[in-house]
């Protein structure tokens, strides 16, 4: 693509960052492995962070050490990354699917409170594209209902609410650090905990859940994986973070010449700007078109501007709707916003490098087609 959809922004000091790592005989479990921990920890403010391959593999480690058995209920969003539905699924967990908030496109305390059961095991919240979630207000009814909370924060590195960092709020919350997020590892991710022991344990499943303070004839006493993370790809995470604020306010800054451009046009609905009780951490920019546009001509949209070297992305096909969740999944209420707005999202072109010329060829090209 001519201009893509994502990229990430590399300076020569995280290529520095990398070959000084690369001199060295730690290429794993080494110190760039602990210092990505701890600066994450640091910035997030909380106590333990586990650094893991990819963010999926965070995502199934805080489901792991939740100790949850076959059938146990999940609630989650549809209108979400296929990681979410992959993982429950492999854990034999049911999901509970709710509806989302048209605008911000993130699941709501009420629709959340409406499909707990007797069967609900756990709630997991996604901050879609960066958008906080009602966090604050979802982690009430989670005490009161005695269930842990997961935060998917994938995609919401740095997201604010109530001037708290999203990833404090859950028992557990995952960060990913795809080469389209606001900082990235190559491929990585994280679990951030307050709680020690789950820190611990996330530790020892991360590595084949080798227990080295047991006798060596009985160190595996459960299943574990291989989901370590190499140094090098801990060293960029570090000097990426090194500049998290920068890049998180660049990002901004493109979303704002895109709403500059987009709002208030008759055929396109643009993310909101802000959030009235947080900070946005933009990961993507995702409209959506008007109600009169059918799903075909969204895809013809995107057809059309690929054709012109314009990346875009259909984010994201309901989790509901797809062939390996049948008979798999419980609906918690009407998913009538998810499956309206899904067919009608349209992710443009977004990344710290892209221009103001860029987002006007972009942009032009959108209405053209729209108009
Ligand atoms: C909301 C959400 N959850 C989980 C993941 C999984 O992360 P990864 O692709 O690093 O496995 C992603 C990745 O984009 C995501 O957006």
């Amino acid at each position: 693509m001519r201009i893509p959809l994502a990229k990430p922004e590399i300076l020569d000091s995280d290529i520095e960052a990398v070959v000084r790592v690369l001199r060295t005989p730690n290429l794993a479990m080494g110190p760039a492995l602990a210092e990505f921990q701890q600066s994450i920890a640091a910035y997030i403010g909380t106590p333990h962070a586990v650094a893991v391959n990819s963010g999926t593999s965070a995502l199934h480690l805080a489901l792991r050490c939740l100790d949850l058995k076959e059938g146990d209920e999940v609630i989650v969003p549809s209108f979400a990354f296929a990681a979410i539905a992959n993982v429950l699924l492999q854990e034999r967990l049911t999901p509970v699917f709710v509806d989302i908030d048209p605008r911000t496109l993130n699941i709501t305390p009420s629709a959340i409170e409406a499909a707990i059961s007797p069967c609900t095991r756990a709630v997991l919240v996604v901050h879609t594209f960066g958008y906080p979630a009602e966090i604050d207000a979802i982690q009430k009814i989670t005490r009161q209902h005695n269930l842990p909370l997961i935060e998917d924060a994938c995609e919401a590195l740095g997201a604010e609410v109530n001037g708290k960092k999203i990833g404090t709020f859950g028992d557990t919350a995952i960060f990913a650090f795809y080469p389209n997020k606001q900082i990235t590892t190559g491929e990585g991710g994280i679990l951030v905990v307050a709680d020690p022991q789950l820190a611990r344990r996330a530790t020892l499943l991360r590595s084949q859940a080798k227990d080295d303070s047991l006798d060596w004839a009985g160190q595996h006493t459960e299943i574990g994986y291989s989901y370590r993370i190499a140094d090098i790809n801990c060293a960029l995470g570090t000097a990426q973070l090194s500049r998290i604020d920068s890049l998180l306010e660049q990002r901004q800054k493109r979303a704002a010449s895109y709403g500059a451009r987009l709002r208030n046009h008759p055929t396109i609905l643009a993310p909101p700007s802000a959030c009235p009780y947080g900070r946005i951490s933009w990961f993507a920019y995702v409209v959506q078109l008007a109600e009169k546009f059918s799903r075909q001509d969204r895809d013809r949209v995107w057809e059309a501007l690929r054709e012109r070297g314009i990346g875009a992305g259909r984010y994201f096909a309901p989790l509901h709707n797809q062939p390996v969740l049948q008979g798999r999944h419980r609906r918690g209420g009407s998913l009538a916003i998810t499956e309206s707005a899904a067919s009608r999202v349209l992710a443009l072109p977004f990344f710290v490098d892209l221009t103001e010329d860029q987002i006007d060829e972009v942009c032009s090209a959108l209405l053209a087609f729209l108009t």
